[in-house]
């Protein structure tokens, strides 16, 4: 379809919304409040919502993934045990009008994802420099995602679009978020989660950078 390609034109990879530190509407204030989402790092809301506590041995190197610069590296949750990982976890994951951007960064796991509400573009960077974008949304006639699954290693963003129908006036009205469910397994560690530096960008798609940076940077 029409909003799916494997090559994007990049210039159709712009921000739609800015991040902002005003309040949020009432509404998502109220879904962030029943849903006890809390800010992610990684730009927008989350909150884990199940882990199957049995553990296997780590299938990953002791050390953590982190990244080129050590001031991005997340501690480890408490009683964090590098030789072992949780069989899944399963979060909640929201981007708001004011939250709109998931920044890239990567998991040693695969991450299961399913849509719940709204609309958003992923863009993808493969570690062998292609660019994937798609968009999540309920259209599914129209190519839009209720499933999306990224593999390990592959470098993910996501951003906030409105949704079909609320685009008669730019910025006439603010969009629903966009809430998923994500499951990794095995389940969610900081050890294997790295954030992608500019400078690892530029090395990846050298031509692509400078239309990607928005979705490198803090
Ligand atoms: N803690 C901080 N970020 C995350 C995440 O993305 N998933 C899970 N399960 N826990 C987290």
């Amino acid at each position: 379809g029409e909003y799916t390609f494997n090559e994007p034109a990049l210039g159709a990879l712009k921000p739609i919304f800015a991040p902002s530190s005003e309040p949020e509407s009432l509404q998502t204030t109220a879904l962030i409040q029943t849903l006890a989402l809390l800010p992610h790092v990684e730009g927008g809301y989350f909150s884990q919502t199940d882990e199957d506590p049995k553990t296997i041995p780590s299938p990953y190197p002791l050390t953590p993934l982190s990244g080129e610069t050590a001031s991005q590296a997340v501690p480890p949750r408490p009683g964090f045990d590098a030789a072992v990982r949780r069989l899944s976890t399963t979060i909640f994951y929201l981007l708001t009008y004011r939250r709109p951007l998931g920044r890239f960064h990567r998991n040693r796991s695969r991450i299961i994802h399913t849509l719940h509400r709204g609309r958003g573009r992923y863009v993808l960077l493969h570690p062998d420099g292609r660019v994937e974008s798609f968009i999540v949304g309920n259209a599914v006639e129209r190519g839009e995602r209720l499933q999306w699954v990224v593999e390990g290693g592959v470098w993910k963003a996501s951003y906030l679009l409105d949704t079909e129908g609320n685009m008669a006036s730019e910025g006439a009205q603010e969009p629903e978020g966009l809430l998923i469910s994500e499951t990794v397994v095995p389940g969610f560690e900081f050890a294997d989660h790295e954030f992608l530096s500019e400078r690892c960008l530029e090395e990846l798609v050298p031509e692509k950078a400078m239309a990607l940076g928005w979705l490198a940077r803090k």
